[in-house]
């Protein structure tokens, strides 16, 4: 039986709907699941494919696989982790000061994060759920005044490969959170198999290696579970925030070296934002955007040039305030350098998410998925009002749709009455990931409100 629109929000009612009383809570209690949120940083969609994984494929066949998901732009760890609206880069920056702070001191700068999108944890939290989050990035920063109340978050010069580590994090997560202090959602962050991808490649022994560990520790999540009596009331949703992509090195390769380039001068820029993959920011000095302009545009053919306000729609990345005023980004397999080459990594990311091998992949099991099922591609920005409706809370205005996920879940759960209410799609600016929403030129239209048994 459908027990839904327990407020009055839900506007496009089905007889079901209707028929239930709204305030009975004796029945209306919803019987939740709880749900863990996963992120092996940077696993690409077919990483599985070259190497043995059998608990990963235990877990498919369990539930459900997607043949790979498509990230918002710019496929980079921080923006994908949480949403491009809100951050724009890996870095924080500031022009006047010239100050510049890399992944990990960002996860310390509240105004980075807090920057009008409310991450899940909050929301779950204001509607009476418990949340917590480990390693997860934007897991130490406040937003409007509240931080997610159950947290840990890594120290400086943290080694993201132990495995020791992972699986005390895993005790933690599954022992402590969600079966002593009965969580009902975290989010878990492993940096791997990114570390090993930049670091050696995509193609190389130590990212296959690296895929067995995410392996190996799939099975231990799991049994984890099941030790706990957590198997038929947990939902895992197991992801990652982009891909990979081998950088092209070697004599016939010409390197993208913007100070080599004629006409380009770094004394007519203000500030610069490079030598950081295949990404890159120019705020020229005054007056001097035309002449930085006109010398890079064209110059080499596998770098991408552009004003800040002509950046292709498909990107959704021109709209921000946040952004400089001249944008480059360079083909796969380029990276951008400023004075002369400093980036040595064999593997890269941060290209266009349209590039397949920025695709993450993307796996869930659990009491509400079908089982052994592979369903198609989907954004990301589809994570996040699945996971709402999972947890039975009202999703804050966002730029993704149930409609576009929930062919994974069981008959039960997929209750279409409710879901499609007045939902808002307005992509008007720039994508959203998996665990904020956007409230900037919405469209005021109530978002679906509904708890499904
Ligand atoms: C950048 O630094 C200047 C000088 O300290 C300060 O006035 C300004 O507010 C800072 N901007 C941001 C965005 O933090
Ligand atoms: C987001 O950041 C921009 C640039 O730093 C700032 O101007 C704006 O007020 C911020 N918006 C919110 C809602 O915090
Ligand atoms: C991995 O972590 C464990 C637990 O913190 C620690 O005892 C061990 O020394 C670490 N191993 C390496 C190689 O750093
Ligand atoms: C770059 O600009 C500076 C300052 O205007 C000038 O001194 C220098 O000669 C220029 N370099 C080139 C290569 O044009
Ligand atoms: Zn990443």
């Amino acid at each position: 039986m459908l027990l839904c629109c327990l407020t009055a929000f839900c506007l496009v009612g089905s007889l079901s709907c209707a028929a239930v009383p709204m305030r009975d809570t004796r029945r209306a209690q919803p019987t939740r699941n709880k749900l863990l949120l996963i992120s092996f940083d940077g696993f690409r969609w077919n990483y599985d494919q070259d190497v043995d994984t059998p608990n990963l494929d235990k877990m498919a066949k369990d539930g459900v696989k997607a043949q790979y998901v498509t990230p918002p732009f710019i496929t980079i760890t921080n923006p994908t982790h949480f949403t491009l609206l809100t951050v724009i880069h890996n870095m924080w920056f500031n022009t006047t000061t010239q100050e510049k702070k890399g992944y990990y001191m960002t996860q310390f700068v509240d105004s980075y994060w807090d920057n009008g999108s409310l991450p899940i944890w909050i929301t779950a939290q204001r509607q009476g759920l418990k949340a917590g989050s480990l390693h997860f990035p934007g897991t130490a920063a406040t937003y409007k005044g509240e931080t997610v109340r159950v947290r840990e978050v890594e120290p400086r010069l943290y080694d993201y490969s132990n495995e020791t580590e992972w699986r005390l994090n895993i005790d933690k997560v599954i022992g402590e959170w969600f079966h002593q202090q009965d969580l009902d959602f975290v989010s878990l962050y492993f940096g791997e198999p990114d570390g090993t991808g930049h670091r050696y490649g995509p193609d190389s022994p130590e990212r296959r290696e690296m895929v067995q560990q995410v392996d190996r520790t799939v099975g231990y999540i799991r049994d984890k579970i099941q030790n706990h009596g957590l198997t038929d009331r947990l939902n895992v949703i197991i992801t990652a925030d982009h891909g990979m992509t081998t950088v092209l090195r070697g004599a016939q390769v010409e390197e993208i070296i913007l100070y080599k380039i004629p006409g380009f001068n770094f004394s007519d820029i203000q500030f610069h934002l490079v030598d950081y993959g295949p990404v890159g920011m120019l705020l020229p000095k005054d007056g001097m955007l035309e002449k930085v302009y006109s010398a890079l545009k064209g110059s080499h053919p596998h770098l991408h040039v552009y004003k800040k306000e002509e950046m292709p729609a498909w990107l959704h990345y021109s709209k921000h305030a946040r952004l400089l005023p001249i944008i480059l980004f360079a083909d796969p397999g380029y990276v951008i350098n400023g004075f002369f080459p400093v980036q040595f990594n064999k593997g890269e990311h941060g290209f266009d998410n349209q590039v397949m091998d920025m695709k993450p992949f993307f796996r869930a099991v659990g009491p509400d998925f079908q089982k052994d099922l592979v369903v198609g591609p989907f954004e990301t920005v589809n994570v996040y009002p699945l996971m709402c409706h999972l947890l039975g809370i009202n999703p804050e205005i966002n730029d993704g749709h149930l409609d576009n996920t929930k062919q994974m879940l069981l008959p039960k759960k997929n209750t279409e009455a409710c879901m499609t209410a007045g939902q808002t799609v307005s992509r008007v600016s720039l994508s959203l990931a998996w665990l904020s929403v956007k409230n900037l030129l919405q469209e005021q239209k109530a978002v679906h409100r509904c708890f499904t048994p």
